[in-house]
């Protein structure tokens, strides 16, 4: 128990108990931001699914609040299954879900606040004219389901996508309607894709920093996740307005060649426009990778993501992802290193810290011969990253690299989850390919783990940054949240150590490649708990 308990979050989202899996119907409303998420009241294996909800005013510290939307009727008496919230214009919001029907039919319903004075909107309301939206003849109506948030066309008529299938062919099927009462199918989708199942897609302008809103510079953002994978994946291109078309820019994959938000366990994500701080915000699930038996015992299975802010990078090449500066607020004590170089093979303890077992790390190192990186593969051009990092693993020594953190490791070092970087030469147009992984395989001495490497390849151009990538990395507990090159390239992972737990748990740099490496400068940030407090309701 001891074990199980030492795995909870600290800071990454997570209720008392229960199984929760995606983040749903998230929003900022009136000063407040409301988290929805599916919920298992029952148990901590999926099931049962209600949207749980969680309120907050800093996207820090929460309060639980009781279920918002559970079955009550025919058409979501199996289940409430995930879906948007919109704010319309007049300021009142409006939840669009999948419900499952009683003849297990994927259904949309809306729900309307009850109260539109409760600040934190408890008890929401199903009208009778449900479902608003059912699947049409010949579609797939147990795979249609999870519909976005709407947005308004210049005709005024509100737009949608669902998610659906038709064979393997992945569809985010159109819809349109005045009153967010009576939708009418396009019948088209605005985009699909040769990949199975789409869920949970998500659709969404986004800037630059500095490229004004309004004009030009606007892009629009189609992420999908894929059933068959469970990765998600990206594009982002023109949106014409009057056509209601999308055309992702030619440079971008569609499908598992794609970009992701996250190279390792997210899912399900979904983002709101935080009209507080103008900013786009990003929630995604992190499923656990231990057993459902240890789920089981320990009671609950699940967490959130950190909230990340979201943007595309000035090159208009990707997105580019960040902790929502609020986590910031939670740092405290903290160990700095600098200039330190550590040598071909060398590791060392960055100690001090009261928990690195709850900490956040920032830290920029450089590679100080270049020249020795490993030729790239060519065999693994047409390869993904994972591919590459499951072959060159922390443990394989190289070039430059594998280099970077050991998290959550015990102090014999027998357990350790290394995150790295390895620099390869030979890549497009001369330039080095840099590779960013995560290696779990000695997190644990527990089994039944699933401990896959997670990787992606960085895009930055490191002949340029004379050598210089920099790493962020969320620690909690079980979770090891990293933020390459500046959220370039991010990836989520869930680990269980059973002896680097708690203040036992013990924080590394090594370096296994041949080239030196130097830290140009490390901040290890302890981290408190989030505050997850019960809701109290004012009698009045
Ligand atoms: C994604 C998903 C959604 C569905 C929900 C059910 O994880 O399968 O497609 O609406 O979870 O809980």
């Amino acid at each position: 128990a001891a074990i199980d308990d030492a795995h909870r979050t600290g800071y990454h989202f997570q209720p008392p108990k229960n199984w929760i899996n995606d983040p749903n119907g998230v929003m900022y409303y009136k000063g407040v931001y409301h988290l929805f998420y599916q919920y298992n009241p029952k148990g901590a294996v999926w099931g049962n699914i209600v949207w749980a909800h969680a309120v907050s005013t800093d996207l820090v510290d929460w309060v639980m609040l009781p279920p918002a939307i559970y079955p009550t009727a025919p058409f979501d008496v199996n289940g409430c299954w995930s879906g948007s919230a919109t704010v319309l214009p007049d300021g009142t919001p409006v939840i669009m879900y999948t419900g499952i029907d009683g003849e297990n039919r994927q259904v949309q319903n809306v729900a309307y606040p009850k109260d539109l004075s409760d600040p934190y909107l408890r008890e929401w309301v199903k009208p009778d004219y449900n479902p608003v939206i059912a699947p049409g003849p010949g579609m797939n109506a147990t795979a249609f389901r999870d519909p976005t948030t709407s947005w308004q066309g210049p005709d005024g008529l509100w737009r949608l996508v669902i998610g659906t299938k038709d064979n393997h062919r992945g569809l985010a099927m159109l819809y349109r309607s005045r009153d967010f009462k009576r939708w009418a199918p396009a019948g088209r989708a605005l985009h699909s894709g040769d990949t199975g199942m789409w869920e949970c897609p998500d659709f969404y302008p986004v800037n630059s920093p500095g490229v004004g809103g309004g004009g030009g510079g606007t892009k629009h953002v189609l992420k999908v996740s894929l059933d068959l994978t469970r990765f998600e994946y990206y594009t982002f291109g023109e949106y014409d307005q009057a056509t209601d078309t999308y055309v992702p820019d030619a440079a971008l994959a569609d499908g598992n060649d794609g970009l992701r938000y996250d190279y390792g366990n997210f899912y399900a994500s979904k983002t709101f426009l935080d009209t507080a701080k103008q900013r786009r915000i990003l929630w995604g699930w992190a499923n656990e990778s231990d057993s459902t038996a240890d789920d089981l015992r320990k009671g609950w299975a699940g967490v959130q993501a950190v909230p990340r802010k979201v943007w595309l990078a000035p090159d208009g090449k990707q997105l580019v992802q960040w902790p929502v500066v609020e986590i910031e607020s939670l740092r405290g004590n903290h160990v700095n290193v600098t200039d330190t170089l550590v040598k071909a093979g060398q590791h060392f303890e960055v100690s001090g810290l009261a928990s690195p077992a709850q900490a956040d790390v920032e830290a920029s190192f450089q590679v100080m011969d270049l020249d020795k990186a490993e030729p790239f593969d060519p065999a693994w051009r047409a390869a993904d990253a994972q591919t590459v990092c499951a072959a060159r693993g922390a443990e394989a020594k190289g070039g430059v690299g594998p280099f970077g953190l050991w998290v959550l490791a015990s102090d014999d070092l027998k357990e350790r989850t290394a995150v790295f970087f390895r620099v390869f030469k030979g890549g497009d147009g001369g330039k080095h390919v840099v590779l960013m992984c995560n290696d779990p395989s000695m997190s644990s001495h527990a089994d039944n783990l699933y401990k896959p490497t997670f990787a992606g390849f960085v895009d930055v151009d490191v002949a340029q940054t004379r050598g210089k990538i920099p790493l962020r990395t969320l620690i909690d507990h079980s979770v090891v949240e990293s933020f390459g090159a500046h959220g370039k390239t991010c990836i989520l992972s869930r680990v269980y150590p059973t002896k680097a737990i708690g203040d036992e748990a013990r924080l590394y740099v090594f370096n296994n490649g041949e080239s030196d490496v130097k830290v140009t400068h490390l901040n290890a940030y302890e981290i408190r708990s989030v505050k997850i407090t019960a809701d109290v309701k004012q009698n009045t």
